[in-house]
């Protein structure tokens, strides 16, 4: 591990996931979940607050990153919610199959190493007529803004934690099974190149 990536990175993923819009995705989203929940790449616990008491039993946070999980064990005593933490990848879930009612991922599936076994894993993983909640960015649908996307990603998944700007989030929903339907995608607030967000709930098709 590196000082980019244990000290200087979780710093600047934690400030640019809090800012007012992200923050008003994770209002809208997060409070759809309930009973036993997954969230994979909790990073820094930033969706920790929002989850609904009422509705959920407890939230188990997953994430590859020690720095990150730290960040998120110093949220877990103000949560809302029961919640355990840790160390894994979305690739490889260490639980059972049909453990989970809801399962969450935001602005994660753009830096898992492989979308398709990730989503595989979730689908394996949620109970029948379980959920996934998702607020992702991705590949936009202006030629000129994926010119930009594509021509950014191998320097940006450098340096921002294997984040990929050019992934097509709709194509990678539905191609490992999933469906939404009420999947809606739109630039937010920020570069056009990092803010084309994909944002709903799917479910095994
Ligand atoms: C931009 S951060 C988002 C963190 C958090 N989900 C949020 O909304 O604030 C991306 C997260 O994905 C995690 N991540 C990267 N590769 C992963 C993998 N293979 N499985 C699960 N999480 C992963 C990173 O460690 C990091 O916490």
């Amino acid at each position: 591990m590196s000082f980019w990536a244990d000290r200087v990175l979780p710093t600047l993923v934690e400030k640019a996931c809090r800012s007012h819009a992200i923050l008003a995705e994770r209002q809208r989203w997060i409070p759809r979940a309930h009973g036993e929940v997954l969230e994979v790449g909790v990073g820094s616990g930033l969706n920790l607050a929002f989850y609904d008491p009422a509705k959920v039993d407890a939230v188990t946070g997953l994430d590859p990153s020690a720095a990150l999980l730290t960040r998120a064990a110093a949220r877990v005593a103000t949560a809302p919610v029961p919640v355990s933490l840790l160390e894994g990848v979305a690739e490889q879930l260490p639980f059972p199959a049909r453990a989970f009612d809801s399962a969450v991922i935001t602005y994660s599936l753009c830096s898992v190493d492989d979308p398709q076994r990730a989503l595989a894993e979730l689908r394996r993983v949620l109970r029948p007529g379980g959920e996934l909640i998702f607020v992702e960015h991705g590949l936009a649908p202006d030629a000129r803004t994926r010119g930009w996307q594509r021509r950014l990603t191998p320097v940006w998944r450098r340096i921002g934690g294997g984040c990929r700007l050019d992934r097509d989030m709709r194509a990678i929903l539905r191609d490992a099974g999933f469906r939404s339907d009420d999947l809606t995608a739109g630039f937010t607030e920020g570069a056009s190149w990092l803010s084309y967000t994909f944002e709903g709930t799917a479910r095994p098709a």
